[in-house]
């Protein structure tokens, strides 16, 4: 069909309203009072970690902003997090690029195959929704990075160069990342690692990792659909890059919060497997996108986790009498079935693990 092409297409094809099967039942859609409003005033100010601090005399003291954030929000920003300011803008530069290719070369990498290491599609999950939304996404395997690598774009001619580089720093970032997390949860002290936590830390170093390009052009009535519907994240961290446009929300006492952009920064949040290794400590924080009638925008999320072929357990450390075990055991590939799904469904899986 027609919509199995993307809104990238549809746009350029330059349509004037939203096509039947992008809207929502009036229940399910984003109740903007005012779009400009609700991005200006809902505004929330996430809290910020700043990486630089981590190795210096207030390590304790970030470490402790670091728990508040995962045990209360589930989501912070990373600031000097060490990755350059050219990997991070030629990575964003070289995904507009990739959206901007004619139509016939973004459909060479359509493909309803969930386990191919590279896949271009649109919607949330174009082969169970039942309503669309306004998204195109391309999504790369990184891991391992040179089994996948020949299947990634070759064009354009610098994507795989600029996408590496970013995709390796990333996973440094979310490496460092963990280390930190298991000490905000009192799995080490003072950086001193256990064999345990050399364990855990071998294992995310062979761990999966997926990086999603998304690109949300101008909707002409953003009111009756989404970019992103809400959902939460399979993973253990996703780091989000987002432009200069915001778009991104987040749940927090039952209000939607719009996440303002902040330049060489990342959203980082809290996904599941995470939720389930802290037994409940850290949430797992659902999110959604709106589109917007004004700007096109891009962001890339980068999902990290334990490799595909692990169990997903509550960390036995953090279980014992004051703190009950939360959640079963559940095999990696469990989580496979429900990648794309959206919060209802997904919620209702998680449920079922306690
Ligand atoms: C997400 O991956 O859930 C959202 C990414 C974005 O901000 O576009
Ligand atoms: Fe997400």
């Amino acid at each position: 069909s027609f919509y199995f092409k993307g809104v990238k297409h549809l746009c350029e094809t330059g349509v004037t309203h939203v096509p039947s099967k992008y809207i929502l039942p009036v229940s399910d859609r984003p109740h903007l009072i005012n779009e400009q409003d609700d991005v200006q005033e809902l505004n929330l100010k996430l809290p910020i970690i700043d990486f630089a601090e981590l190795h210096g005399s207030n390590r304790s003291r970030v470490l402790d902003s670091l728990r508040s954030a995962c045990e209360n929000h589930g989501f912070f920003q990373l600031v000097n997090h060490g990755i350059s300011g050219d990997v991070i803008s030629n990575m964003m530069d070289v995904g507009r690029r990739f959206f901007e290719l004619p139509f016939e070369e973004r459909q060479k990498l359509m493909s309803t195959d969930m386990r191919s290491p590279v896949r271009y599609g649109t919607s949330f999950n174009q082969t169970k929704d039942g309503v669309f939304c306004w998204r195109d996404f391309l999504k790369l395997v990184c891991h391992p990075l040179s089994d996948v690598l020949p299947h990634w774009p070759s064009s354009p001619l610098d994507f795989r160069n600029k996408g590496v580089a970013y995709a390796n720093e990333s996973k440094a970032v979310f490496l460092k990342l963990v280390e930190a997390i298991l000490e905000s949860l009192e799995l080490t002290t003072m950086g001193k690692r256990t064999r345990e936590t050399e364990e855990i830390l071998k294992e995310f170093e062979d761990g999966s990792h997926l990086m999603v390009l998304n690109c949300y052009p101008p909707c002409p009535q953003p009111e009756l659909t989404f970019g992103m519907p809400p959902h939460s994240d399979y993973g253990f961290v996703t780091l989000v890059l987002q432009d200069e446009v915001a778009g991104l929300q987040i749940m927090e006492q039952n209000i939607w919060h719009t996440v303002q952009p902040v330049p060489n920064s990342f959203v980082v949040n809290v996904g599941d497997h995470l939720e389930i290794f802290s037994n409940g400590r850290y949430k797992s924080v659902l999110h959604r996108v709106l589109a917007n009638s004004r700007k096109s925008r891009i962001s890339v999320a980068s999902l990290h986790s334990l490799p595909f072929e692990s169990t997903v357990r509550p960390w036995p450390k953090l279980i014992d009498e004051k703190n009950p075990r939360q959640y079963m055991d559940t095999h990696f590939s469990d989580f496979q079935n429900y990648l794309d799904l959206c919060d209802a469904k997904k919620k209702n899986f998680l449920e079922s693990r306690k």
